[in-house]
């Protein structure tokens, strides 16, 4: 059976630190604070919605965070620019070493997908705006299940779109919470850590493998299907 891999996309594929310079524009030094905040609250509304069984969707989430991270820095936006901010949310740049990565490993037979806790058609643009659409397969979303990551119930979901098994899977995912969520799930794990000082959280779940960027992915997996 062909190996499968569900490509995290927010915080794996997409940068979304590439709105830093649309938040410079509208309001200066406070951007990189303004980013993290945003992006932590879009992360944690996901994570309470799925809990409550009160979804909406994830660009709610990002709109909603958006707000509480203005009002929480004390920094008015119009509602003008919050808009502008949302469109460029759907245009974020890919990481650098994603082109080339999946371009590799995409010669050695993987099927590839992306499985977001983003809209289909969200994914779908970010993916064809930074050129990168064409490597997969299909785009999974959790807006299917009208739950989000890490519900036990999306990565289910993915293995039957995907019409794969968990233990010929992997879920590659920059966020430590999206690796476990797939792992306690049943599937492999691969973290990438592109930054020396990012930390997996200590629990009981190590990733199956780590890489510094998508460039080692191809490596990192033909060992373990050497060890398996
Ligand atoms: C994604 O599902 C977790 O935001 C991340 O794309």
């Amino acid at each position: 059976m062909a190996t499968t891999v569900a490509f995290d996309v927010y915080g794996t594929l997409i940068d979304t630190s590439g709105v830093i310079s649309a938040l410079e524009k509208v309001i200066g030094g406070q951007a990189a604070a303004m980013s993290e905040l945003w992006r932590q609250k879009q992360l944690e509304y996901s994570f309470r919605r799925g809990l409550m069984q009160n979804y909406r969707d994830f660009s709610v989430c990002t709109r909603q965070a958006l707000d509480y991270a203005c009002e929480f820095l004390g920094v008015d936006i119009s509602p003008a620019d919050k808009g502008r901010l949302m469109e460029g949310y759907k245009v974020l740049p890919a990481y650098a070493d994603v082109e080339e990565g999946l371009a590799r490993l995409k010669d050695s037979g993987v099927r590839m997908f992306a499985f977001s806790n983003g809209r289909a058609e969200d994914v779908r643009g970010l993916l064809a705006n930074a050129g990168i659409e064409g490597h997969f397969e299909g785009v999974v979303s959790v807006d299917d299940v009208r739950s989000f990551k890490p519900n036990p119930a999306v990565y289910a979901h993915f293995l039957r779109q995907a019409g794969a098994s968990g233990s010929e899977s992997w879920l590659v995912s920059g966020n430590p919470f999206d690796v476990i969520g797939a792992m306690s799930a049943g599937m492999r794990g691969a973290w990438v850590k592109r930054s020396p000082r990012a930390v997996f959280d200590p629990w009981e779940f190590e990733p199956t493998v780590t890489v510094g960027g998508l460039g080692e992915l191809h490596d990192a997996l033909a060992g373990e299907r050497g060890r398996s």
